[in-house]
């Protein structure tokens, strides 16, 4: 069931878990993932990024897709389709294609403009019956061509940008994109509890979910963390059973090279990947 994501936010925030967010690129992705959460009873975001619709054709083709398997694969647990780190121009145009989220990343312009951009799409989002996540301070990393200093957000900033009625968050903490260095210096605890302090009931959201510690996720989550962004993790383990089944040489058995087997394992892959995560979260059952 596609749904905006406020609904499934509100009711984690006030719960105190948290809701996944899960990049797609392609059918099998999109397929693996809404089969894990309709089997756990967990509602659940799909993410995409700018790079990610285009390399799908457009969003035209990612919301034709998603509604159609949502209905062929009788998903009832709540689905938000999600555009993930958008610009200005990117959001009118998931506004336009269908999608029922948009995050707009305003995080590199300065806090005025980001006020002032932030504003207006949240009013056209509103308008359209989407619900909207805004940044403040940077993610680090890269995603698909998103560069980020991995500036650790200023309280006072997010409160000035929740009050413009996002429907969710999206703080610096310290947290990046991709995998972690092994001299990160973990999440900001400190930071988090401030901009929680001010945002009261806002759904924070921690970006950059693959590779932190679970113990990490859990006192985020405890700390007012609503929703969780996984991406890189999925992409792993999908590459790594992949190559499994590559250097076992079981392309070559038989019409092993059909691509409905070759890309199985992958795609088993990221149902477990997604089922791990929701279980961490605290998300199944929670549909
Ligand atoms: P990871 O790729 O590090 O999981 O981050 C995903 C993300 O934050 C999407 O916006």
């Amino acid at each position: 069931m596609l749904v905006s994501a406020k609904e499934m936010l509100d009711k984690a925030k006030a719960g105190h878990y948290a809701v996944g967010q899960y990049n797609i690129n392609n059918l099998e992705w999109t397929k693996s993932i809404l089969l894990a959460v309709q089997e756990l009873n967990a509602p659940a975001i799909l993410g995409v990024s700018e790079g990610a619709g285009k390399y799908m054709t457009g969003f035209d083709t990612v919301v034709a897709m998603v509604k159609a398997m949502d209905k062929s694969l009788g998903i009832t647990v709540p689905i938000a389709l999600h555009l993930d780190h958008g610009t200005y121009e990117g959001c009118k145009k998931c506004v336009e294609a269908g999608f029922t989220s948009i995050m707009f990343d305003g995080s590199s312009y300065d806090i005025d403009e980001n006020v002032e951009k932030t504003k207006e799409l949240v009013k056209l989002a509103h308008d359209n019956g989407l619900s909207i996540e805004a940044e403040v301070g940077s993610i680090g990393g890269e995603e698909d061509g998103v560069i980020g200093a991995g500036e650790t957000a200023d309280p006072d900033e997010c409160k000035m940008i929740a009050d413009l009625g996002v429907d969710m968050l999206a703080a610096g903490i310290g947290n990046i994109h991709g995998a972690y260095p092994p001299d990160w210096q973990g999440l900001n605890f400190d930071v988090l509890a401030a901009i929680q302090a001010k945002t009261g009931t806002m759904p924070l959201v921690l970006h950059g979910g693959s590779g932190i510690p679970d113990e990490m996720v859990r006192k985020a989550i405890d700390l007012g963390v609503s929703k969780v962004n996984v991406n890189t993790e999925c992409q792993t383990a999908f590459a790594a059973a992949t190559r499994e089944y590559i250097e076992a040489g079981k392309d070559k058995e038989g019409k092993g090279f059909d691509p409905r087997k070759l890309l199985a394992p992958g795609a088993a892959a990221i149902t477990q990947v997604t089922k791990d995560k929701a279980t961490l979260f605290g998300s199944v059952g929670k549909a």
